[in-house]
């Protein structure tokens, strides 16, 4: 049984079709606070198969343990955690609450209940400011935020409970930029309010919920000018989560392979793209052209970010395939069919 707290979110409600659709049984864990329960209904729609559900806040230790012996859970993976770059500036305790104490709690009732496998959401946000690219895991950490600081502080804790008991299964996976939806058109990511990322915005732009994307900034050193990062279609994120499960339960103990115990690992494509070029591809995608202006650049973005994906694929096997056209496509798929999200 795989315990997946956050499953219902944008990424987690993809990991559960792809652990469904695997043969694992999962339980989500979710206070719903960013998600509709709908995305479970749609995931258990798409794969045939039952998944159990149990509301409840990742900073209730007790709920996480009464939740965790309820399911036999052997490993979790853990996405629940607030992600707003912005909000996380002005709401700088709350994240820190949510995504830090939430991680804490976690970690405490998997204690408990003598689970010793745990996949981490973390994010390539914890680079801050490349120094090089592509950015390999060895790069500097120096996050610029509340939110990224937060990823790192988790991560650091991660790495101190394994070095306190080696024989625990950790798996950090730092992000890129997750986009697309799945391609039956029935789960995606859909944003409260204003989007703050790029495709999603692009997305409603595309189906008339909002006039004109803003480009932030056309004075980048970059080719076109525009910001470049490296996106990941979100199905290729999560094959990549099955991947690292595969790993860590493969790991030998016996053998002292430790180097394997807390493994660290980008889940990017290591291409970029600008946000021109993502523009192109979904107008294509969409069969209309999208308008946009050129604005000033958004406080603390940075230029280019992509990742070095070597190190997943040397140590996972694993290696993105999708192209910029698949998530555009797929996520116009999804926006298409459900133009106000999961509401109905
Ligand atoms: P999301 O907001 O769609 O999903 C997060 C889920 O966690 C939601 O269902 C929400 O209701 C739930 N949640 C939040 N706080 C909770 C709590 N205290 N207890 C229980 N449930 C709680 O976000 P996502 O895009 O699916 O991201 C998943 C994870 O990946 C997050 O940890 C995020 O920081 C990380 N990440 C996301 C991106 C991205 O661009 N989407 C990039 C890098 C890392
Ligand atoms: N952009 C626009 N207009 C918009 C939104 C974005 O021009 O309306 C531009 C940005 O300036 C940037 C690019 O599109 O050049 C991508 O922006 P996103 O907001 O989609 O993504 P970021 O790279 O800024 O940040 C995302 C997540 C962070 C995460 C980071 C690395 O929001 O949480 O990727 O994983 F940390």
């Amino acid at each position: 049984m795989i315990f997946v707290t956050g499953g219902a979110g944008y990424i987690g409600s993809h990991i559960c079709v792809e652990l469904l659709n695997a043969g694992y049984d999962v339980t989500v864990f979710d206070n719903f606070s960013n998600s509709s329960p709908e995305a479970l209904v749609r995931v258990q729609q798409i794969t045939g198969r039952n998944l159990q559900v149990i509301r409840g806040d990742c900073r209730d230790r007790d709920a996480l343990i009464t939740a965790l012996q309820q399911s036999q859970t052997n490993a979790v993976i853990h996405f629940a955690g607030l992600k707003a770059v912005g909000e996380s500036v002005s709401k700088p305790l709350n994240y820190y609450d949510h995504n830090v104490v939430g991680t804490l709690r976690l970690l405490e009732a998997m204690q408990v209940c003598h689970i010793r496998t745990i996949v981490f959401s973390s994010s390539a946000t914890v680079y801050g400011d490349p120094v090089h690219l592509p950015i390999t895991e060895d790069h500097p950490l120096s996050p610029t935020n509340p939110y990224g600081r937060s990823k790192w502080m988790i991560e650091e804790i991660l790495r101190d409970v394994y070095r306190s008991d080696p024989s625990i299964r950790i798996c950090i996976l730092r992000y890129f930029n997750p986009v697309g939806a799945h391609d039956s058109g029935l789960i995606g990511e859909d944003p409260q309010g204003i989007p703050n990322n790029l495709v999603p915005f692009i997305a409603q732009v595309a189906v008339g919920r909002r006039e004109r994307l803003n480009i932030w900034g056309n004075d980048y050193p970059t080719p076109d000018r525009t910001g470049v990062r490296d996106y990941i279609h979100v199905v290729d994120l999560a094959i990549g989560h099955l991947q690292a499960l595969a790993v860590l339960k493969n790991i030998d103990h016996e053998r002292n392979d430790q180097s394997f115990g807390c493994m660290t690992v980008n889940l990017g494509t290591g291409q970029g793209h600008s946000v021109l070029d993502v523009i192109h591809a979904y107008e294509k995608a969409c069969g209309h052209s999208i308008p946009y202006q050129m604005a000033p650049r958004r406080s603390g973005d940075i230029a280019v970010c992509y990742a070095d994906p070597q190190f997943a694929y040397k140590i996972l096997g694993w290696k993105a395939q999708l192209s910029l056209e698949a998530m555009c496509r797929d996520s116009w798929r999804w926006q298409s069919r459900n133009p106000n999200g999961y509401q109905k």
